[in-house]
């Protein structure tokens, strides 16, 4: 199967193991490589056991130390070949190869003859029996990590290294087509039974070559790197688990473990090429934790959600209002009106929420309250202090109003449609009125103070975008373009900096500060579009995607100059993996 997918073979050794895990749909297992040895992490915060929501980027692995041995426990050379649905380790007495079973479970194909395996799991407890063993958490919370093999053992040893941690060692005897498994989960329910190792790699090659099956084709020259998007689009999966409400993508498996707002909206617009259901989830699973005044959260973990936050400053936080966007375009996928029907009124509330408790000066304009909200977390936009009437987000409620009016009409529901729809022109209405600086030529984001409004002067892309809600008077159009397509401010080699090139506040490493992110140049190809620049819009599609394609991997954001990802950037990204795709299939049509 690896050699008769195209798909798989095109991806032989993407994933290497260092900063891209070998992992499965849903799971929570990630694979790892580290100098000779590999180890095994957990895509899952523990919240209450650790007391940081991020504390699972430090966290030690849960087995580490793994290494392939001789029957003599000694162990072995090696060299690793990848795919999405197998890892080969090749050594002296032959190869083992990895395989996921389901999403908590790992096989294990062993070479035919002695060999061994040897590894330490952060657990602190142990039992063996005559198929394997079971280790565990004795005071706290799982996982239970359940090895089984239907190998003869030969050696099957376990003892304690310190408190926390269990040395393994195992040597197996076998005529061949036997397999160890690793069962690793939260449930008491084990799994012990040991598949046919053939049939089992065989069932991973088909489950991979299906989705990739699935996926629009695309231009040759996207080819390698549009697949390799949809390897991180069903790679990135996790599984429900409580608040975890639906099988969910996370915006990186090892960065970000959770469901971010707007991330999921973006990566629904991915989705709806391939699964429906899949897609219309990433809506339902933030649409499921909306709170009682509408609010809907930040982000959703397994142990919770984010709705409020106290640095930089103490508010209620959340995430650009871009859900009724997404929804249209899903609709415009399959058309189903129930899913319409399903999602109108938590919109309608969400919106309401904007206005009632974000328009803090009371002029039809709203405020972010918290940096985070804006998605722009450290974008020196709120250097000065929040809350900032920004006009990213009243291009957003914009397209949300406008997006709620086609909406209200698809299901039958006129006055709203028609209400709907002239709020939206007021909104682009007032932005002009309000926000429009026509000697600067840009739209500036200002703080409400008591006697008046302070601008936020720096100058970042978001100062343009009321381009994107398309209504705006062509000069008004021509003077953002103009100032888009300037070299010294926003038109490098990649655009679009996040902060203008020539901006004091211009960094092109640091996060909002200047890279260049996929999602804000999707938003302005569109922008571009509607305002009648079909032409520049194809040449930042085509740059993006040229920027995309540099690099091995695919990046939360880009250096603006260089094309490279800055050294913190996320890998494996979500938005960027579903944008590309996006970008990639507009441009495979054009073409
Ligand atoms: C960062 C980004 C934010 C995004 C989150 C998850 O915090 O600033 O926009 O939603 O990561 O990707």
């Amino acid at each position: 199967m690896t050699t008769d997918s195209p798909f798989l073979a095109l991806l032989k050794n993407r994933i290497h193991l260092r900063q891209v895990p070998f992992s499965e749909r849903g799971s929570r297992l990630m694979v790892f490589r580290n100098g000779d040895h590999l180890a095994l992490r957990l895509a899952e915060r523990w919240f209450k056991r650790e007391g940081q929501l991020s504390g699972y980027r430090r966290r030690p692995p849960l087995v580490d130390e793994w290494r392939f041995a001789d029957g003599e426990g000694r162990p072995l050379d090696f060299e690793l070949t990848t795919y999405p649905h197998r890892v080969d380790y090749a050594t002296p007495v032959g190869t083992f190869s990895l395989a996921f079973v389901d999403a908590e479970t790992l096989l294990v194909a062993l070479p035919p003859g002695k060999c061994g395996i040897t590894f330490r799991a952060n657990l602190d407890r142990a039992q063996t029996d005559r198929r394997g063993g079971v280790l565990f958490f004795i005071s706290d919370t799982p996982p239970n990590h359940i090895y089984t093999t239907n190998a003869r053992l030969l050696e099957n040893h376990v003892e304690p290294v310190d408190e926390a941690n269990q040395r393994v060692q195992l040597v197996f005897e076998t005529g061949g087509g036997a397999a160890l498994l690793l069962n690793i989960t939260p449930r008491l329910g084990f799994n012990r039974w040991v598949p046919d190792s053939q049939t089992a790699l065989e069932a991973a090659a088909q489950r991979w070559h299906a989705w990739f099956a699935a996926a629009p084709p695309v231009a040759e020259a996207y080819r390698a790197q549009y697949y390799y998007a949809w390897w991180i689009m069903r790679a990135g999966l996790i599984s429900t688990r409580f608040y975890t409400t639906r099988e969910a993508m996370t915006p990186s498996k090892m960065h970000y473990v959770g469901v971010w707002q707007w991330d999921a909206y973006f990566h629904a617009l991915a989705y709806r090429h391939v699964e429906m259901k899949l897609a219309k989830d990433q809506v339902r699973i933030v649409l499921d934790h909306q709170r009682e005044d509408g609010m809907i959260p930040d982000a959703v973990h397994d142990e919770g959600t984010v709705t409020r936050l106290t640095f930089p400053v103490e508010a209620d936080v959340t995430k650009p209002p871009l859900v009724a966007w997404a929804a249209w375009k899903l609709y415009e996928t399959d058309g189903d009106r129930e899913f319409l029907d399903e999602i109108y009124e938590p919109i309608v509330r969400w919106n309401n929420w904007w206005f009632e408790k974000n328009d803090v000066d009371g002029n039809g304009l709203c405020e972010y309250q918290h940096p985070f909200s804006s998605g722009l977390d450290d974008s020196p936009l709120w250097d000065d202090g929040l809350p900032v009437e920004a006009p990213d987000l009243n291009t957003y409620l914009c397209l949300q109003q406008e997006s709620l009016a086609k909406i209200a009409a698809a299901i039958g529901e006129r006055e709203d449609a028609e209400r709907w729809a002239s709020r939206a022109e007021v909104m682009a209405k007032r932005m002009l009125e309000k926000m429009w600086d026509a000697e600067a030529g840009v739209f500036w984001a200002a703080r409400p103070l008591a006697d008046g409004r302070a601008p936020v002067r720096v100058r970042t892309p978001f100062n343009l975008f009321p381009l994107v809600t398309g209504r705006m008077p062509p000069e008004v159009a021509a003077r953002l373009a103009a100032h888009l397509t300037d070299e010294r401010q926003f038109w490098t080699r990649y655009p679009v900096p996040t902060v203008a090139r020539d901006d004091p506040k211009y960094d092109p490493q640091t996060m909002w500060r200047g890279p260049t992110w996929v999602n804000v140049n999707y938003l302005l190809v569109e922008g571009l579009q509607r305002a009648g620049y079909p032409e520049l819009a194809r040449e930042l599609r085509r740059r993006t995607l040229e920027m995309m394609l540099r690099e091995d991997d695919i990046y939360e954001y880009y250096h603006p100059e260089t094309g490279e990802s800055p050294p913190k950037a996320a890998s494996i990204f979500g938005w960027s993996s579903a944008l590309f795709i996006e970008l990639a299939l507009e441009e495979s049509r054009l073409g």
